[in-house]
């Protein structure tokens, strides 16, 4: 179906197919500058392929896109689009504007010239929608060139230096232009030595990726160290209140702008696992993030501040350290301190992008501060793409989840949507073909956050397949659609999180955390299993989140069922709002998991037919290894507890 593009790699969203529509039709462009260019390039290029032309002032054009300054309230990523008299419309304020709205036509298709449509105005929800990359510019030790990747090495590094691939690059802007992502983060958060110079020395490797991905509207980050007055300057200390520390990050930030003058700003994880960050000069995040904020602010760029602070060097012996309280402890008493060009990068669980973890109360908390919300898309615990998980329910869930009345996530985070990214050199760019789906639906969702989920699948489905028959529509659709549902069946259940194989985090191993210093335990024994979480007899994260939910979370018997475990250590014999004990939905659910799995990788093998063979080949064989891993997560969780309790299945199968 689909074959690789120029630069070597899958089409994805973007086949050529897709632009059919547009480029049959007689198109008229008005306005100027390199985004513009870039609009023009791809009408052109799509008339190249089938037969339409572009118009100059005067002809009758079927599609007009033309910037103009009238479009108010578009902002300038917004446009107007309307169709009347035979002509589409699309007006925008700003290029920006104008190329999503070409994205726009691209995916209605021949819906885009059909009929009459009124006035309709689209703009994101939010200002930022970013994408962060692990990637190492070293290959590291332990984590190899991307942290947490599972699709091959970087996009941009490579053995310690860049690989300077632009054509690459360029494609890979396109995708997430296509899709709505505006901002990349083009390195690690663990910035180690080589990775730290990116800021200085090494910054014209920066300015080339940064090139490529302007011609597609989208700003480039980096991560630096909050050390780096020391690592790189020579400085005896990084203290931020330090006028030789301001000096040096003030000369630093004025040559980044030198070399990249629309710099989107620092991403920093500060006195996070082991990192460096204003702690150890008695100074708070606040004080921190102010300072790199003063340096940015001269030249319009942001910090992105992480908020993943917790202890990871706990006793698991000591009872009253809980992880998940961390950031909102850490981080609520300075609402109102930040920078208003600081914002607040917070994770959207209150752990670690487990499968299943209630919302982080901080996104609650801070009413006077831009927050961001942090989501995975590279699957790291949920089955690093070997196994299809379509996130975009779970991600949808957390945006519309209403911490308090007034608003929902999605409204609340002005400070913006980020992702890790799940993108490495794969020629299919996420690993597994089918992960590429959780790409389109971040950035489609950082856009609209209230969006269905489920339409945008669809939407992804008709893009990346054109003309697909019905068949592997609905195939596709049936695959990936509950994925993430029964991923959440067959591992960690009812909220307990973890229970994988420490270090690399794939497959199971119920206690591999249990006596660790990380702080992710689920304390099963003889009798329940679980974490109290309670204000009334626990460690009282409840009482971080604001009514209902403080008090919805604080008993089991208001408790949702899917959360249980993570609010409350309960008897195996407890009865949930299902109707079953806790221990008989361990086992249900492992059993329907696999089931589900094995039906999956069963649809797939039926669309053999309608699939190209190099990519229906790739899907197969993860699937078989994540139906392996899905039998291993079944009979090592069942068996765990079978044991634990010593209480059988009622329905009698196989528990070793
Ligand atoms: C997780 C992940 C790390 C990562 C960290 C972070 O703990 O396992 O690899 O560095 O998150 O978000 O900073």
């Amino acid at each position: 179906m689909s074959r690789p593009d120029a630069a070597g790699v899958d089409p994805a969203w973007l086949p050529p197919e897709a632009f059919r529509a547009l480029g049959l039709r007689r198109t008229l462009i008005r306005g100027a500058g390199p985004l513009v260019d870039t609009v023009r390039g791809e009408v052109a290029n799509a008339c190249g392929r089938f037969g339409g032309r572009l118009v100059e002032d005067g002809g009758s054009p079927d599609l007009l896109l033309e910037v103009a300054d009238s479009q108010r309230g578009t902002g300038s990523e917004g446009f107007v689009f309307a169709r009347d008299g035979g002509t589409t419309t699309v007006t925008a304020s700003d290029a920006r504007g104008l190329l999503y709205g070409l994205f726009h036509v691209v995916r209605l298709g021949e819906a885009a010239f059909d009929g009459e449509s009124p006035r309709e105005t689209h703009r994101p929800a939010t200002a930022l929608r970013m994408l962060d990359h692990w990637d190492n510019v070293d290959v590291h030790p332990v984590m190899g060139q991307v942290e947490r990747g599972y699709a091959g090495g970087s996009l941009f590094w490579r053995d310690g230096r860049a690989r300077g691939e632009r054509e690459r690059i360029r494609a890979y802007a396109r995708l997430l232009a296509a899709c709505g992502i505006n901002a990349v983060c083009v390195n690690n958060v663990n910035v180690h030595d080589a990775e730290a110079r990116l800021l200085t020395d090494r910054i014209g490797e920066v300015a080339e990726i940064a090139e490529e991905l302007r011609s597609y509207g989208i700003r480039t980050h980096l991560s630096v160290t909050f050390a780096a007055p020391i690592v790189l300057g020579g400085l005896p200390t990084a203290d931020p209140v330090d006028a030789a520390v301001r000096a040096w990050w003030e000369r630093a930030v004025r040559e980044v702008y030198a070399a990249i003058g629309d710099f989107g700003g620092f991403v920093v994880k500060a006195d996070s696992e082991g990192r460096p960050g204003p702690f150890a000069y008695g100074r708070s995040h606040a004080d921190g993030a102010n300072m790199l904020a003063a340096a940015l602010a001269p030249y319009g760029g942001t910090v992105h501040w992480r908020a993943f602070v917790y202890d990871h060097r706990q006793d698991w012996r000591d009872r009253t350290t809980d992880r998940a309280r961390a950031a909102y402890d850490h981080f609520a008493p300075l609402d109102g301190e930040f920078a208003g060009n600081a914002v607040l990068q917070v994770k959207h669980g209150p752990m670690d992008f487990q499968v299943r973890e209630p919302v982080s109360p901080v996104l609650g908390a801070m009413p006077r501060t831009r927050l961001a919300l942090e989501v995975q898309a590279t699957q790291e615990y949920t089955g690093q793409q070997r196994h299809v998980c379509w996130l975009g329910p779970m991600w949808s869930e957390v945006l519309r989840f209403r911490l308090q009345e007034e608003a929902c996530v999605g409204e609340t985070v002005r400070g913006g949507i980020v992702a890790v990214s799940n993108v490495g050199d794969d020629p299919f760019w996420t690993g597994h073909p089918l992960a590429q789906a959780n790409l389109y639906t971040f950035g489609r969702l950082a856009w609209r956050p209230d969006a269905d989920p489920l339409r945008i699948l669809d939407e992804w489905i008709a893009l990346t397949f054109p003309a697909a028959p019905e068949r592997l529509a609905a195939g596709l659709h049936r695959v990936l659609g509950g994925s993430w549902a029964t991923y959440e069946k067959y591992t960690a259940p009812l909220g307990v999180g973890f229970m994988v194989q420490p270090g690399h985090h794939y497959g199971p191993s119920v206690d591999g955390y249990e006596y660790s210093p990380w702080g992710t335990y689920h304390f099963a024994d003889r009798d329940g299993v679980g974490v109290d979480r309670s204000a009334a007899t626990g460690t009282g994260f409840a009482a971080q989140y604001a009514k209902p939910w403080s008090e919805i979370y604080e008993t089991p018997g208001t408790c949702p069922d899917e959360l249980l475990l993570f609010f409350h250590h309960v008897p195996y014999g407890h009865v949930l709002h299902s109707g079953k004990t806790v221990i008989q939905h361990i086992y249900d659910t492992h059993f329907e998991g696999v089931e589900e799995v094995a039906e999956a990788l069963w649809v797939w093998e039926g669309l053999a037919d309608l699939v190209a063979p190099a990519r229906h080949a790739r899907v197969a064989e993860r699937f078989e290894e994540q139906l392996r891993c899905a039998r291993e997560w079944r009979d090592q969780v069942n068996s765990y507890f079978l044991r634990k309790s010593g209480i059988g299945d009622e329905r009698g199968r196989a528990v070793y």
